[in-house]
């Protein structure tokens, strides 16, 4: 029986969906708080850098083990490397994006709240002080939050049940250029308020004083967790790729895309910021905290909230689509199940777990593992422990171990494009991504 496997209808499709998989609440929350707390401008050139050197090599690497086997993370692994038990890293790279789920999607019930908080009018009367009360008062409240994380995780996989070309390519061709429009239409406004000299200034003429280690290892990271690598989730996005896809322009769309969204996002935060004489090392609360005085203060204020939590829950949505398809896909093909069985099967425990991980906020606030929450910890441990491993395992194996002529024939498409690419991503995944990653994880877990 050779049943058609799914895949993107449309070239098109398959970059706004893997696009709709990098930009995320990465580039919109995470990214502008962090060169906020890193200085700003030398920490977006070091970013760039990042992305450019290592994270397109690396995204390549994915793509070619995805698209050369059209199988999931496991299956791909056994049939690249038949006689290895290499196969168990699949394993690695799950657990890695089933715990960024389950954290991810309780931010993402953050998300809604505030959605709703800005519809019914809430977030345009109240002093900064009283919207951080806001914030924590609505973390402490067990039942809303695990409401709100719910109601997302069944939005999430009943687009997933739709299927790969009707509910993820669909969801996603509408919503990444909508976000972009909504972004460009912010960046606008943000252009006009009075400190926007100073927000530009900020972000892009770099002090390179600001320069250390800290920062370089600061936006590896964020290069890391914004384009989605070391999960296997571009493995698994790739193997719906079609075999005309370009590899490599693709992945060079992509990182610049990803890469435009956020510092668009930048541009829309920190103009606003220093107009409204706020602080740009808020940290992660910056969005949720901070933002609702910002819009208050603008003309039109009600409409601007509810527009940006609408775009962030977008840009969320369509990411954590994507990190669900990685164990959904394997359980389909690894344990035969169907799609429908498959999807309840992974809810059940990003369900569990997502709970979990909302309540160490309140009830469970005193269950600590190496001294955090078990948000912190799934945090933590998937960005800088289980990402890193994954990425560092993929530029590894697509350097050391894969044969050249797959490698070959992935970027040219059977020789039928003209990619002098080979050399350089050879180097990149054989010394410069392993030498990197592993400084940088020495560096995270105090090592060095
Ligand atoms: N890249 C997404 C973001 O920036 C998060 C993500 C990580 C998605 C890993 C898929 C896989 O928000």
């Amino acid at each position: 029986m050779n049943k058609k496997r799914a895949g993107f209808a449309t070239r098109m499709g398959a970059i706004a969906a893997t696009v709709g998989s990098a930009v995320g609440l990465g580039n919109i929350w995470r990214f502008p708080y962090e060169a906020g707390e890193n200085g700003g401008g030398a920490f977006i050139i070091v970013y760039i850098a990042c992305v450019a050197l290592l994270g397109i090599p690396v995204m390549l690497s994915e793509f070619i083990i995805g698209r050369s086997t059209h199988s999931n993370m496991k299956g791909a692994l056994k049939q690249l490397a038949p006689k290895s038990n290499i196969f168990h890293m699949a394993y690695i790279c799950i657990m890695g994006a089933v715990m960024v789920l389950s954290f991810y999607s309780v931010v993402c019930g953050w998300v809604v709240e505030y959605l709703f908080q800005a519809v019914s009018g809430n977030l345009t009367n109240h002093t900064p002080q009283q919207y951080s009360e806001m914030f924590n008062n609505f973390v402490g409240s067990p039942w809303k939050l695990v409401a709100w994380t719910l109601l997302f995780l069944v939005v999430n996989f009943a687009v997933l049940l739709r299927g790969v070309e009707k509910g993820i390519e669909r969801i996603s061709s509408i919503l990444m250029p909508l976000l972009f429009f909504i972004l460009i239409v912010f960046c606008i406004n943000s252009l006009t308020l009075p400190g926007a000299k100073e927000g530009l200034a900020f972000m892009f003429s770099p002090d390179f004083s600001q320069l250390n280690w800290r920062c370089v290892v600061d936006a590896f990271g964020q290069a890391f967790m914004s384009l989605s690598l070391g999960v296997a989730c571009l493995v698994t996005y790739a193997s719906y790729f079609n075999d005309e896809t370009s590899l490599t322009k693709d992945a060079v769309v992509v990182a610049a895309l990803d890469t435009l969204v956020a510092i668009l996002a930048g541009i829309v935060i920190f103009p606003a910021v220093f107009s409204f004489g706020m602080q740009p090392e808020a940290g992660p609360k910056l969005v949720f905290e901070i933002l609702p005085s910002v819009f208050q203060q603008m003309a039109g204020g009600y409409i601007w909230a509810v527009l940006f939590f609408i775009l962030l829950l977008f840009a969320s949505l369509t990411s954590t689509i994507s990190l669900s398809e990685i164990f959904i896909s394997f359980l389909m093909e690894e344990h035969q199940l169907s799609r429908q069985k498959a999807i309840w099967a992974s809810a059940s425990i990003v369900v569990v777990l997502a709970v979990l991980c909302a309540l160490s906020f309140n009830v469970l606030s005193s269950v600590k593992l190496f001294g955090m929450n078990l948000f912190d910890l799934f945090n933590y441990l998937s960005s800088n422990v289980f990402m890193l491993l994954g990425g560092l395992f993929t530029a590894v194996f697509v350097g050391w171990f894969l044969d050249r002529r797959i490698v070959a024939e992935q970027l040219t498409n059977r020789g039928r494009l003209n990619v002098p690419v080979m050399h350089y991503l050879m180097i990149c995944l054989r010394y410069i991504a392993p030498v990197a990653v592993v400084f940088i994880f020495l560096q995270l877990v105090g090592l060095i």
